[in-house]
């Protein structure tokens, strides 16, 4: 089946999140290098961006370097810095000529400044589009973007700025790393994990889950189609009935 022409514009999940996973089993299957699995890692995302925009998306957050990736050997951090570097570099142009608009969340501070100092040059450059927004997380982790929350509104506190009676769900989402984006309608994780690995925990309450057992690397612009095609099919309730649902269209 073709699935991005059974894909119907009106029912589009507004923000689509992936967990990309997989890079490293993908590479060893072939004999080879982690790096070699994130480099071909690489060419999924430029698939999946592609792919994203052609079906109409607004929103496409990619997982690209969780808080605790710091932890991996040195030799693969660096490689995945460098090759960060590079795909923001090479990709600059293709992504003016699509459109998008490329933002980042997480603890940019914490990258290098080789590799901050060409982010901002990107979501500079291309603050104007108008088409996708891709977000990547970077030095990415939901407890600390919500611990971080939980402190400036308690400081806003000390300073009379807020009173604790006031605090809505609005309180929290408005001082979180997304607070401008909404919130992921479908989540697709590849590989065959069933985590959620520290991503969007607040933001994710109400999002559509969808794993797939094909590898990152592996990952092309038809399963893209399929995730979204799979979205449609499915009934949002939201915590109604079905029938209240039905009754409503
Ligand atoms: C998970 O596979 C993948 C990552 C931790 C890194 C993802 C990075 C890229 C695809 C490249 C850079 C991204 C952009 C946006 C240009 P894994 O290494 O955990 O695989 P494994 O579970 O098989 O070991």
């Amino acid at each position: 089946m073709k699935f991005l022409k059974n894909i119907t514009k009106e029912n589009l999940p507004v923000h689509i999140a992936i967990i990309m996973d997989g890079n490293g089993r993908w590479a060893k299957k072939k004999g080879n290098k982690r790096i070699f699995g994130h480099k071909n890692g690489v060419k999924a995302v430029k698939q999946t961006v592609e792919a994203a925009g052609e079906a109409g998306i607004k929103y496409l957050t990619l997982y690209a370097f969780s808080s605790e990736n710091w932890n991996r050997p040195k030799i693969e951090v660096d490689a995945l810095m460098t090759l960060l570097i590079s795909a923001v570099k090479n990709e600059t142009e293709n992504l003016m000529n699509s459109n998008v608009r490329v933002k980042a969340i997480g603890n940019i501070s914490a990258l290098p400044e080789s590799v901050t100092e060409n982010l901002n040059q990107i979501i500079n450059k291309t603050k104007n589009n108008t088409g996708l927004t891709l977000i990547l997380a970077l030095s990415y982790s939901a407890r600390n973007e919500i611990t971080n929350a939980v402190k400036q509104i308690a400081s806003e506190i000390v300073s009379g700025k807020i009173k604790p009676e006031t605090i809505n769900e609005n309180t929290i989402s408005d001082r979180l790393y997304t607070h401008n984006i909404p919130d992921p309608e479908l989540l697709i994780r590849t590989s065959g994990e069933y985590r959620l690995s520290n991503f969007l925990l607040w933001q994710i309450s109400y999002t559509e889950l969808y794993f797939t057992d094909t590898l990152w690397p592996d990952f092309k612009k038809e399963d893209l189609f399929k995730a979204i095609y799979d979205f449609q099919q499915r009934e949002r309730r939201f915590g109604k009935t079905s029938e209240q649902i039905k009754a409503k269209n």
